[in-house]
């Protein structure tokens, strides 16, 4: 027969390791709440340099292209992977833009990595 310190001693027990094994949180639930506040400019800039193919809305647009990501879509980043992002930061500069759209796209290229560390998307390309 168990001794009622043996019930106490086994009821903390419970207590304490029952709290360490809280579920972790539900991934749907942690998606990015917060929106990169140079989105809106970025897409500006790659609308008239790469929209050509990289807007589902155009005939000249590439299947391959608008699988990275689609300009016509309201989270048109959601799609690249970080590596993607830098990828069209160089692509950008590649083509000589203006300095401005350079430092503009390179903040919302960092702003986007600093909300997807706060926040990290499900899956990660
Ligand atoms: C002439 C059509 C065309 C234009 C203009 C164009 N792209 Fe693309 N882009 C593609 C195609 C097709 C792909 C998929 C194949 C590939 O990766 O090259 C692609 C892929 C990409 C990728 C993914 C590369 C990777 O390594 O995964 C990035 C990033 C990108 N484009 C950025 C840009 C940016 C930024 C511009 C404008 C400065 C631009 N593209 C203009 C056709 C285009």
């Amino acid at each position: 027969m168990r001794s009622a310190a043996g019930i106490v001693a086994g009821a903390a027990f419970f207590v304490f390791f029952g709290s360490c094994t809280a579920r972790p949180p539900d991934p749907t639930r942690v998606a990015v709440s917060a929106v990169n506040p140079h989105r809106d400019e970025a897409r500006g800039i790659l609308e008239s340099r790469c929209g050509s193919c990289h807007r589902a809305d155009l005939p000249t647009a590439q299947g391959a292209a608008l699988r990275v990501f689609d300009l016509t879509s309201l989270k048109w980043e959601e799609t690249m992977s970080i590596r993607q992002l830098w990828s069209a930061y160089d692509r950008l500069e590649g083509q000589a833009a203006p300095r401005e759209e350079i430092v503009t796209f390179g903040s919302f290229v960092e702003a986007e990595i600093n909300l997807r560390v706060a926040s990290p998307p499900i899956q990660q390309k």
